[in-house]
Parts: structure tokens; sequence; C-alpha cells
């Protein structure tokens, strides 16, 4: 049997899935200081890589574990079954966190992970459309009940919409001839497979570009994905939720892959862990000072180690921060 070469793989050809290994499993267990008797949420259970580490310090707890992807929720019940620890896990979207912990009927939690993106075995499915490296229908969902595709942004958007999608979500520099490229095929015929985007995504940049290392679609892919799946603002609306749900001394560990969540996650912590008063007002009584409600347990977000990521390549651009509610 011939095997194709990632590149000239097509949508029928499935890759071994790779071991599972959860990105700084180590720094995030140890950084959430967990209490035996607690109750955990992890919003991002994947393949419950780092649930089940978590599971494993609580013998008197709960672990509430949440994924909008149903494969996901099907391995996460499958590993997880071995357990004799109480957990409950739910096939939903992070943003309605607090919905959930409410039906639950869940007021306050002792902490909670993020461990943000797509999943390995959604990136490695070539039916999903997540990867330039395989050729599929564009379709990049991570929650296959959604209505809306990376098909339909594509061929449905506007040349200034995509334009600011690339340039927000993906940092691409040929954001415009990328846009105006894609509105210019699509006149004649849609645009269906992520082979035939990749193909546009090279026409629209100059040569030099091609040669750089890295490949040439990876940003628009991602600008895409965070699109389709709403990331930005699901990200957003869960860590509103979560640091009120928080109890005293409870922490949150979110680990991001790009600069966008980075930012978000940074000026969040940011902003509770300070308060912020006027260098021009008059002179405040120390007594009358109000003390932020949270502290950043780490100031510097933590990165892998070089044996991490030669161990796990796909952990090369992970960052952890975590607060912890005083
Ligand atoms: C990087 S993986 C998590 C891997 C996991 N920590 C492990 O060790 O197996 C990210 C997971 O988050 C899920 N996800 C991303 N955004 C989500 C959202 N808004 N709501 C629920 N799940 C989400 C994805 O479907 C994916 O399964």
């Amino acid at each position: 049997m011939i095997t194709l070469k990632n590149s000239q793989a097509t949508s029928t050809d499935k890759p071994r899935s790779l071991p599972h290994v959860p990105v700084l499993l180590k720094e995030v267990i140890s950084g959430l200081n967990i209490k035996p008797d607690g109750i955990y949420v992890d919003l991002t259970l994947g393949r419950a890589g780092h649930a089940k580490a978590i599971l494993e310090h609580l013998p008197n707890g709960l672990l509430i574990g949440i994924d909008r992807d149903n494969e996901a929720i099907k391995e996460a019940k499958n590993i997880l079954s071995k357990s004799k620890n109480r957990y409950l896990i739910r096939y939903a979207n992070f943003k309605d966190i607090g919905t959930i912990l409410d039906e639950l009927n869940v007021r306050k939690i002792d902490g909670a992970v993020m461990d943000l993106g797509v999943s390995s075995p959604q990136f490695d499915d070539p039916e999903r459309g997540f990867s330039y490296r395989y050729d599929a229908r564009l379709d990049m969902r991570m929650d296959q009940r959604q209505k809306l595709t990376a098909y339909d942004v594509v061929n449905t958007y506007s040349e200034d919409e995509l334009n600011r999608i690339f340039k927000e979500y993906g940092e691409e520099k040929y954001a415009r001839s990328i846009a105006r490229n894609i509105v210019k095929v699509r006149e004649k015929n849609p645009i269906v497979t992520t082979f035939q985007l990749v193909e546009l995504i090279k026409n629209a940049k100059p040569n030099r570009e091609l040669k750089k290392i890295g490949h040439p679609a990876k940003q628009v892919f991602q600008a895409l994905r965070i699109e389709v799946n709403d990331e930005l603002s699901a990200l957003k609306d869960a860590i509103d939720v979560m640091t009120k749900r928080l109890k005293p001394s409870g922490r949150i560990a979110i680990i991001t892959f790009h600069s966008g969540e980075d930012r978000i996650v940074k000026s969040y912590y940011k902003s509770l862990s300070t308060v912020v008063g006027s260098r021009n007002g008059p002179p405040i009584d120390p007594k009358n000072v109000e003390k932020p409600t949270f502290a950043l347990v780490t100031k510097k977000p933590i990165l892998p180690t070089d044996e991490e990521i030669e161990r796990n390549p796909r952990a090369k651009s992970a960052k952890l921060r975590i607060i912890e509610r005083l």
C-alpha cells in the first residue's frame, strides 16, 4: 500500500491518531492548588487529559467537564469511566457556564481550567476541515450542531469583513489581497475545499513570502476557525462568569495558543488584580484604598520547556496564566 504524504492526502485518508499529551499538565495541576473536596470545572474537556489528572486529586470533590464537540464528549466519557471519583460531563459551549452551574445547583467553584483552541483529534481528522494539510470541505465547526461553517464565511462575507477577520484573528499581512482574491474567484464558482482555499491564498502572496518558514495558509485558517466558532467572545463570556463564581483562594488556569486569546486573558487578569486610581486626584487615606479581589499567581505566563516542545510540538505556542481570588 502506498502511503500518501500529508499534503497529498485526500479527505478519506484518516491519519493514525497520535497518543494524547496534555499541554503543561504538571504546571496546571500544581498551579490549581487542588482542594481534595473542591468543585472544579474543566471548560475544554477534549480527551480529558487535564480532567483525568484533576480528578485524581479530588477524592471527595466534584469535577464538571464541558466540551462543545460531541466526539470529544464521547472520548472523555470513555476515558473518565475508569475513575471512581465524582464527575459530571456536559456537551455545551463554555460561554454558557453560568447556566450549566445553575442547572447543577452549583453556586461557587474552587477552580477552573481552560486549554483553548483546537484539539489534536479535531485537527488530525481531515473531514473536520480544520487543517490546510488535508483536502476536505471547508467546515471548521467544533460543534457540529452549529449552522455556520468556514464555507459560509469564505463564500458569503464581504471583502471588508474577510479582510478584518484575517487581520484581527490571523494577523495576516496580506489580508486585503487574500480577501480580494477570494471575492474574485467565488464570482465564478463557490470555494468548496481547503485545498482550493490554500491555492488561492498562495496566489495572493508574493513569491518571497512563500519561501518563508511556516505554511502560507496558517494564519488565514486560524482566523477562519476563530470566526466560525466565535472563539474570542465565548472566552470573554466564560472568564466573566468564572471569576464571579470563584470561591476565595480558588484559582483559574488558562492556556492560550495565540496572541488574540492571550491578550484577552492578560487584560482580564490585570483589571481584576489592580485597583484603578487617579494620580491627579486628592491624596487618599491608605485605610480607604480599595483592595483588589484577585492576585496574579503567574506574573509572567508559564511556557513549555524545550523538552516538552520536543515531546509534543503542539505545545510550542502555549502560554499558561493563573489567577487567584483573595
Ligand atoms: C486543546 S483541546 C483540550 C484538550 C484537553 N485539555 C485534554 O487534555 O484532552 C480544546 C477543546 O476545547 C473545546 N472547546 C473550544 N472552545 C469551546 C467552547 N467555546 N465551549 C466548549 N468547548 C470548547 C474543543 O472542542 C476542544 O475539544
